[in-house]
């Protein structure tokens, strides 16, 4: 069962606490995949606050998870209390749907065993951790099981009250505490194990009789005691994996701690991370053997980096496949997939739909959008390619536009293989080049040009000779020209070369 049902008011945002994200996953992500690796017979999470937002993020990404509404009534225990309702629920209907009825009112139907309790604010716990509990739990044979840390600063946080021989007696929440309790630095993790019936029985007589009117989870302690079961206590290895989210500066850090244990993790795996202070990397991210990150790397979303490749410096990566031994320097990209050996940057930006082929290269102040660059295709220098097909061993000048909007719609480009288009061109969509066409330099390419076809449309040079010193005269342009007409060697009256013809008068 996951608490969260909480406003979280202290990160004071229109979000809900629960759905701030670290390392790529909201907070109660995180804490349903931790719950999801114990192999529940069921989850179930409680909410309240913004309930909407919160049962729609559950659905999308534990859609096995019931939800259960907590009431008017506030506090853990309360919570608590209304998702054992579900619980219940649930076993009645699966009862009835599996006719195991029997002679046994359906009403009467509760379920039994353990119920793990953790919290939607506590990222850092690992499905590992809470496995460990239950063990404890079970193997002791507890009524309740509660994790608890030793922390430098217990401030805010419930205590966990110890009789003379060390039996935990009690928790008792920080606002009320006596002195001598404020001195304890054992606290309540927000993470428990409990038996359903003694749970059940207990919740029954928790009341509101504390400094906040709520309903305590943690009265349950002492209730369970007085009934006789027996209470204990594991204290976590790693008192920062417990730590709760409760404000944006606790999120940042709680960020960084999990940033690390990925990013160690990955080195472990034979990842090379040249700074793992400024490499960021979310949780579902899948790194290849010997790939090599480089300073300041963030690598989003579902973003798989191949064997061998080498990502950075100052790279975003957003869902982008990395194929093996491939390049990324400087690159910001989304949703794209970048070839075996391709080579991206320095400075490109890589938008949804672009796929690389092996061994391309997209090179500096590239955009590409929506675009298939062929296997050994080449968009070295500044270009723009948008809604384009570009065949193998193809290659785009420098700066050359692929023109994909006439204002109203999007058009495609197909260029075929080994074409090789000259520098600044613009491909006027939609049109066609055939395989093994060439374009001259600053060819506006309106038609589609045959295979083999060498398209050229800028017209003939004319050179105005004497111009700059008629008309710009005394510029340095003009004195420039008449020194370099007055050099020994140079030929007075000469026309320069050029392919047109050659005009005496101004134009
Ligand atoms: C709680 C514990 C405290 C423990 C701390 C650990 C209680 C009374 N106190 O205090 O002993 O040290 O966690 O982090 O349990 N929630 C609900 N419904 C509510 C109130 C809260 O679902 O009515 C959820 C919240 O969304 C959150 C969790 O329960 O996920 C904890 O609530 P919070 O208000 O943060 O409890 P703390 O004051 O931190
Ligand atoms: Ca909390």
């Amino acid at each position: 069962m996951i608490l969260a049902a909480g406003a979280g008011t202290r990160m004071r945002s229109a979000t809900p606490k629960v759905l701030h994200r670290i390392a790529g996953r909201t907070l109660l992500h995180h804490a349903l995949v931790a719950a999801h690796e114990l192999q529940p017979a069921r989850t179930v999470v409680v909410v309240r606050h913004e309930r909407e937002a919160v049962a729609a993020h559950v659905a999308e990404v534990a859609p096995h998870a019931l939800i259960a509404d907590q009431d008017d009534v506030p506090g853990t225990g309360r919570a608590v209390a209304c998702g054992m309702s579900v619980l219940d629920a649930t076993t009645v209907a699966a009862a009835v749907a599996g006719g195991q009825v029997g002679d046994r009112s359906v009403l009467d139907l509760q379920i039994e065993g353990a119920v793990v309790v953790t919290s939607g604010d506590v990222p850092l716990v690992t499905g590992e951790l809470l496995g460990r509990l239950v063990d404890a739990h079970t193997e002791i044979g507890n009524a309740v099981t509660i994790l608890t840390a030793k922390v430098p600063d217990p401030t805010g946080y419930g205590r966990i009250v110890r009789g003379t021989t060390g039996d935990v007696m009690a928790i008792v929440e920080h606002r009320d505490a006596t002195d001598e309790q404020h001195r304890i630095d054992e606290i309540n993790s927000g993470i428990y194990v409990f038996d359903a019936a003694v749970l059940r029985d207990a919740l029954a007589q928790v009341g509101r009789d504390n400094s906040q009117g709520e309903m305590y989870l943690t009265d349950v302690v002492a209730l369970a005691r007085e009934a006789g079961g027996r209470v204990g206590a594991m204290i976590a290895p790693d008192a920062s994996a417990v730590e709760g989210v409760n404000d944006r500066v606790q999120l940042a850090n709680a960020g960084a701690q999990l940033n690390r244990r990925i990013v160690e993790a990955w080195m472990r795996a034979g990842v090379t991370v040249v700074d793992p202070a400024t490499t960021w990397i979310d949780a579902d991210v899948t790194l290849g053997e010997d790939a090599t990150i480089l300073q300041g790397v963030q690598l989003h979303g579902s973003t798989r980096i191949g064997s061998g490749a080498t990502v950075g410096p100052d790279s975003t990566l957003t869902n982008v496949a990395v194929g093996d031994g491939a390049t990324v320097t400087r690159v910001h990209g989304l949703d794209a997939v970048v070839g075996d050996r391709a080579t991206i940057g320095p400075f490109t930006y890589l938008r949804p739909g672009t796929i690389v082929g092996v061994k391309g290269k997209v090179g500096g102040f590239v955009e590409t959008k929506n675009a298939r660059i062929g296997d050994g295709a080449k968009v070295p220098h500044l270009s723009y390619v948008g809604d384009a097909e570009i065949g193998e061993g193809t290659n785009v000048g420098a700066g050359t536009i692929f023109v994909n909007y006439d204002g109203v719609h999007k058009h495609r480009t197909v260029v075929g293989a080994h074409v090789r288009i000259g520098s600044d061109n613009t491909l006027i969509a939609p049109v066609t080049l055939g395989d093994g066409a060439y374009t001259g330099a600053g060819t506006t390419v309106r038609h589609d040009v045959p295979p083999g076809a060498l398209a050229i449309n800028s017209s003939p040079q004319q050179n105005v000779d004497g111009w700059v010193e008629r008309r710009r005269p005394g510029t340095q342009s003009a004195e420039a020209a008449e020194r370099a007409r007055r050099a020994p060697g140079s030929h007075e009256g000469l026309s320069s070369g050029g392919q047109g013809p050659t005009h005496e008068g101004e134009s």
